[in-house]
């Protein structure tokens, strides 16, 4: 990732020490809710944690959490709101780049890239991908979102109407180009969602990709 990009979410989240909200995301709650996890220890890899809001759901789901992010304000973040929320042992925050972090293999019952993989040129975020697919343990899940090349802020980056969030965007995805990415995974479900975004300045909308991808048992 470039340094430019990692100095511009430092900055963010200095001046946004939420991050994109506290709240875990809606599409991560659901999923945990409707599945049983019978094998402990269970362990959670989050990818581009940001301040944690996924993480700290995870770990009070039963995980043991890594979250991972390159931004060392927003992994500060994310142990501040541990410290005073005193409960919270079972997260290890790392700051690291994504792309060069090695993983260890088979380890992770499911791993979440919440808007992380757009963001990252295509060759290394195609190696990403591969790596995640190592480190999941046999039948393991991994939740992804990332935007769709049908983004009206995307498509509209070189005038006024982009959001400030897309122009971190370097890796919008059609339809086709991201079942092709998770070939080697089975898509278990995948949705384009179109929504409103109010977490910044003002009001726009969005399109992104959820998908849930399952390694292969075998
Ligand atoms: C749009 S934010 C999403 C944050 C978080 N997943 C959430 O939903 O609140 C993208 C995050 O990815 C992080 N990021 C971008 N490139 C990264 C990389 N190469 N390795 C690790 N984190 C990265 C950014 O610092 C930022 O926190």
């Amino acid at each position: 990732m470039k340094r430019d990009n990692v100095c511009s979410f430092d900055s963010f989240y200095s001046s946004h020490p939420m991050g994109f909200g506290t709240q875990p995301s809606k599409f991560v709650v659901n999923w945990i809710e409707k599945n049983e996890f019978t094998r402990p220890p269970r362990k959670a890899l989050d990818l581009g944690c940001g301040n944690g809001r996924n993480a700290f759901f995870l770990e009070q789901s039963g995980f043991a959490v890594v979250a991972i992010d390159i931004s060392s304000q927003a992994i500060m973040n994310l142990r501040a709101a541990a410290k005073a929320a005193h409960a919270r042992q079972n997260i290890a925050a790392v700051c690291a780049d994504a792309c060069s972090i090695s993983l260890p293999q088979n380890e992770f019952d499911i791993a979440l890239a919440y808007t992380l993989i757009d963001h990252i040129e295509r060759p290394l975020a195609d190696s990403l991908i591969a790596k995640i697919l190592h480190s999941l343990k046999p039948g393991g899940h991994f939740l992804v979102t990332v935007y769709s090349d049908n983004d009206p802020s995307v498509r509209s980056l070189h005038n006024s109407t982009a959001s400030p969030s897309s122009f971190w965007i370097k890796n919008p995805y059609s339809r086709d180009d991201l079942f092709s990415a998770f070939s080697n995974f089975n898509i278990m479900s995948h949705k384009e969602i179109d929504f409103e975004d109010n977490n910044h300045d003002y009001v726009h909308r969005h399109v992104m990709h959820q998908i849930i991808a399952q390694k292969p048992a075998h």
